[in-house]
């Protein structure tokens, strides 16, 4: 029998859980590493404890394994470095450092043509001067590291909006990005092999509510021209940065049909938790047999879904949401729930997948 490869997965949120769930099919052993106790990762796997910047435990933690990927993206710089020198770690360093920055990401899409949001960089006081003569309104105020889930973002009307969401983000280093008049919003997931093996999952729809994503819809009716640039665009980025494992690429399309690069995630997405069901393959999977060098999946949708997200308290109205019209035509009801102990608002406590 063949030797089982052990993952470290930093992070034990529910992308770790789903990642430890999807190990157990391919012969890997996974084991976490997190930050919090009770963890959604912990119902399924082995977790160690530890801060993502406490060097002795990561450390220990690497010893125990053979190669690592990551669901969290706000690995510390220092970490990083000790774990490359220990084991393999995937996706490559080098594409979580563009991603953890929206100035380098920006410049990463300008230096690839590929289109992107105008974007105005605010950084210090002096910025301003520029800002007041390019910026046009509404615009979205973001800073530049540790958002996610529309966190660290505001949108600014006028001139004393801008100032008083700045003072709201501490001044911290910012983006302003023009507002863009959305159309649909779709999600390209593509996973890259060692060998340089390349599949594409096709496009999925995502509907977000206060900058958060609330559903995902596989097929996504994407017009077969803008799927076929968005999935050029992303074999491109996944080419260029030498990438291995599971990428996501965001995209906006305006009102007159561009199509419009937002940003991007080194690791599986929550537009593609639908790929469980809808998939012949999952992208949890997928990413697996990318950083393991296995032959990658097929990505073929075998039943349209609707992935609905269960932010704060949807976790207790789960009947309610069932019954609603938009979901009726689907016959069967996947729930996954992320057990986390607290309810707050804006968190992710599961998602129903509807087949
Ligand atoms: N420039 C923009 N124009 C219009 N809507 C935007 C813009 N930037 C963000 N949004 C909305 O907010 C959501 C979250 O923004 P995003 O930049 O993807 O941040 P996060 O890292 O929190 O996902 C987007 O999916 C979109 O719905
Ligand atoms: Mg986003």
């Amino acid at each position: 029998m063949k030797k089982k490869i052990k993952v470290g997965i930093i992070g034990g949120g529910q992308l770790g859980m789903m990642l430890a769930k999807a190990s157990k099919r391919l012969n890997i052993i996974p084991l976490i590493y997190s930050n919090t106790k009770d963890s959604p990762a912990a119902k399924v796997a082995k977790v160690y404890y530890g801060d993502f910047d406490d060097i002795k435990k990561i450390k220990k933690f690497i010893n125990q394994v053979d190669i690592v990927t990551y669901e969290f993206e706000n690995i510390p710089t220092k970490s990083l470095k000790i774990i490359e020198q220990l084991v393999p770690i995937f996706p490559p360093v080098h594409a979580l450092k563009i991603t953890q920055d929206r100035i380098k990401e920006k410049k990463f899409f300008n230096d690839n043509d590929i289109p992107y949001v105008k974007t105005l960089i605010l950084k210090k006081n002096l910025d301003l001067q520029i800002i007041k003569k390019e910026i046009s309104f509404p615009s979205i105020i973001k800073t530049t590291r540790l958002g996610y889930d529309g966190k660290g973002q505001y949108t600014i009307n006028n001139y004393s909006d801008l100032l008083e969401s700045w003072n709201m983000l501490d001044k911290a280093n910012c983006i302003i990005e023009e507002k863009i008049n959305i159309k649909k919003e779709i999600s390209i997931i593509g996973a890259r092999t060692i060998n340089g093996d390349i599949k594409i999952f096709p496009s999925f729809k995502n509907i977000h509510k206060h900058h958060i994503l609330d559903i995902t819809r596989l097929p996504s009716r994407t017009n077969k021209k803008t799927e076929n640039l968005a999935t050029e665009y992303t074999i491109k980025i996944l080419n260029k940065l030498k990438y291995v494992g599971v990428l996501c690429v965001e995209f906006f399309i305006d009102s007159s049909d561009n199509l419009i690069a937002n940003e991007m995630a080194p690791r599986v997405h929550n537009s593609g938790h639908i790929t469980i069901e809808a998939c012949k393959t999952s992208q949890f999977e997928q990413h697996l047999r990318a950083i393991t060098n296995k032959t990658l999946g097929k990505v073929s949708i075998i039943r349209p879904a609707v992935m609905k997200n269960l932010i704060g308290n949807d976790i207790s109205k789960i009947n309610l949401i069932k019954t609603k019209k938009e979901f009726s035509n689907f016959k069967k009801v996947n729930l996954h729930n992320y057990y986390k102990k607290e309810i707050k608002p804006g968190r992710k406590m599961g998602h129903i997948t509807f087949i």
